[in-house]
């Protein structure tokens, strides 16, 4: 890794939905990659954007009635939005749609034809719309796409290759050779047997949608979207305007990904387009796992069982009385320090209650809360010199900043939280043993004075440390131990012991993180979801007229029902995924599981109300809502009388 710049990417995300847990995983560990680096003083490009030429993202748009440039603004602008709220530090963001891209990409298009590296042939297989990607007869899961198991396009049509066949073998040994280069290990392994098993020539170009960016010299074809979305990092890095060696920034020192789209495009396709351009490769691709729901299945827009971080962030707001910014800090912290970056976990509110006591109300909680009062209440709130017998922390601070360091340069963020966790432990050992309330008792003020500088100083270094991935809760301690207002900035040659400036003024404030009622928030939020989801309650007073205008404004659709389950924890609640004839079913929570059996609504063609405002219920992502009639229990189920095909409008 270089140490003068830093240059780290996530993929481009799909505009066709909006962001959920996955997305912001991967944005939020290129953020903490991104700060630890500025930490050390480095010059950092840090890279997000989105990808908006995909065929599913027209459909998206065409669904909605939409022109797909306005609906890809409006989707653009909401991603930016979430990055906004979960505190992401991105130096650019990238849109596949910026004119700039699109020179790009057709510079780069006309390079590779002009030299024969890529070709017009004859492409007969097979296209899977939510994952983008074409496979052939052999490939295919009965019949289905082997990744996502939805229905695939027959595709027969003239179009272009690019020759991956011809760089296969030198990237076999460039990644033999670079150990480094594809990681975990595990992964690396996987790459090398895809590459074993032969690559095929990649077919880059689809016939023209009216969507995307056109083939140069051929404007019935438009560059396939992955093409397109690769060159985004040589784009951002001024790969249009012949200014990459310029800018500075070439090569990515880190590219961060989803397992998902590792072997098949970063770790193939995109190296052996970077050997054909004659460009430097990546130091590092790094693709971490999945988050799963609570049954195991992949966490995805394409299949609708979306979790929503700013949801999540905004409940756990809500149970523990934080702000919504610290509140997003912990649900950063939990996405990190829940599961080891490479493998797969399981997103659960329950779990991120559990580690909001667990390590922030208890072990950062008390450090704080005991530290701080007790220089107010010891030392009218001023941090005391040193004198002899401080430094009974060095130890333990050197010991946690060089693990910390070590994990993040190796990208295991787990690792160091630990170590942060670690002098944490360090520091209450450090109050429950010096007893600082005893010396004061017995008027050994020298020694007070070396037992609150220390807790204040590993404080102060704990807060460094944890800044790149809590930046919005290191301010605030930063803010209390006095340091914003004495103009201290934090830099990483401070992460020693003894840098505390003394004479600082300390506010010791409220807990920042006062303990949650696990059992309790988890039954308040079902019940406001029930209520959320309850069918609504039957008007007894006279309702007003409405125009038949105003009518018209409901979009009702006819929906079949593709399953049901339980919302756990929620006795009134079903989690339903409905085919509204869309490109993706829609996922709606319901409370109707008091009145049917899941066997009484499968297949069941009912009525939808797709219009209306999509709303996290329990966590869960609702979009429309299922009419029911009736006051009283078990309500009746509005239904087609006969069957029509999903989406059918109802008037
Ligand atoms: N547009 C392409 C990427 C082009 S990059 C040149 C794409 N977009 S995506 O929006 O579908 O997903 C982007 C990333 O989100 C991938 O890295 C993927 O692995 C990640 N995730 C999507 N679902 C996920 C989980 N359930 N869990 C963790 N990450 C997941 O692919």
């Amino acid at each position: 890794m270089s140490s003068e710049k830093f240059y780290i990417t996530t993929p481009i995300y799909y505009v066709n939905d909006n962001p959920h847990i996955g997305h912001v995983y991967t944005t939020t560990a290129a953020d903490v990659l991104a700060r630890f680096h500025r930490l050390r003083g480095e010059r950092v490009f840090f890279l997000t954007g989105t990808d908006e030429h995909a065929t599913k993202i027209l459909r998206a748009a065409e669904a909605q009635n939409r022109e797909p440039r306005e609906f890809v603004d409006a989707m653009a602008a909401n991603w930016r939005k979430t990055w906004e709220r979960m505190h992401i530090s991105y130096d650019h963001f990238i849109r596949t749609s910026d004119p700039e891209h699109v020179a790009a990409v057709q510079t780069l298009v006309a390079r590779l034809q002009e030299q024969g590296d890529i070709y017009l042939d004859e492409y007969e297989g097979w296209y899977c719309v939510p994952c983008e990607t074409f496979f052939r007869e052999g490939e295919l899961g009965e019949g289905t796409c082997p990744d996502c198991g939805r229905p695939v396009e027959q595709v027969r049509q003239p179009a272009y290759f690019f020759r991956t066949s011809a760089y296969a073998d030198r990237l076999h040994s460039y990644i033999e050779e670079h150990p480094d280069f594809i990681q975990p290990e595990a992964r690396r392994r996987e790459v090398l047997a895809f590459i074993e098993s032969g690559l095929r020539d990649a077919c880059v170009s689809r016939k023209h949608p009216g969507w995307g960016i056109t083939m140069p010299g051929a404007a019935e074809h438009s560059v396939y979207v992955w093409l397109d979305a690769l060159t985004n990092y040589l784009t951002a890095a001024g790969y249009a305007e012949g200014a990459l060696v310029r800018r500075g920034w070439w090569p990515p020192d880190v590219q961060l990904m989803g397992k998902d789209i590792l072997a098949r495009f970063h770790a193939t396709i995109w190296p052996a387009l970077l050997m054909a351009l004659n460009l430097p490769l990546p130091e590092r691709l790094f693709a971490h796992g999945w988050w799963l729901t609570d049954d195991g299945d992949k966490i995805s827009k394409s299949r609708g069982n979306v979790v929503d971080p700013w949801g999540a962030a905004r409940d756990l707001a809500e149970v523990s009385g934080v702000p919504t910014r610290v509140a997003v800090d912990a649900v950063r912290y939990f996405l990190l320090r829940e599961v080891t970056f490479g493998l797969d976990g399981s997103f659960s509110f329950g779990g991120l209650l559990g580690r909001f006591n667990a390590d922030l109300a208890n072990d950062l909680g008390n450090l704080l809360n005991r530290t701080l009062p007790l220089i107010e209440r010891y030392r009218e709130g001023q941090v005391p010199m040193p004198g002899p017998g401080a430094g009974g922390l060095e130890e333990a601070i050197s010991a946690s900043r060089e693990k910390w360091a070590q994990c993040l340069e190796t990208i295991d963020y787990r690792g160091a939280l630990e170590a942060i966790w670690e002098l944490l432990a360090a520091g209450n050992k450090f109050v429950h043993e010096r007893e600082p309330w005893a010396l004061h008792k017995a008027q050994k003020e020298v020694e007070l004075d070396a037992v609150l500088y220390d807790l204040a100083d590993c404080l102060r270094v704990v807060t460094l440390l944890l800044s790149p991935f809590m930046p919005v809760v290191a301010e605030e301690i930063w803010e209390r131990l006095g340091l914003t207002a004495a103009g201290v900035r934090p830099v990483w040659k401070d992460a020693e012991a003894g840098k505390l400036p003394t004479g600082l003024q300390v506010t010791a404030g409220q807990p920042l993180f006062p303990r949650v009622e696990i059992d309790r928030a988890l039954q308040r939020l079902t019940a406001e979801a029930e209520k959320a989801a309850a069918p609504p309650e039957p008007q007894e007073a006279e309702m007003e007229t409405i125009s038949y205008e105003e009518f018209r404004r409901l979009d009702l659709r006819a929906g079949r029902v593709l399953e049901v389950e339980k919302v756990a924890k929620a006795d009134k609640l079903y989690r339903l995924i409905v085919d509204l004839g869309e490109e993706a079913p829609r996922q709606v929570v319901a409370g109707l599981a008091q009145d049917f059996a899941p066997e009484e609504l499968l297949n069941r063609c009912v009525v939808v109300v797709a219009n209306l405002e999509p709303a996290t219920i329990r966590g869960v992502r609702s979009h429309g809502m299922i009419l029911a009639v009736g006051e009283e229990k078990p309500v009746a189920l509005v239904v087609a009388d006969r069957d029509c095909p999903p989406g059918s409008v109802v008037r």
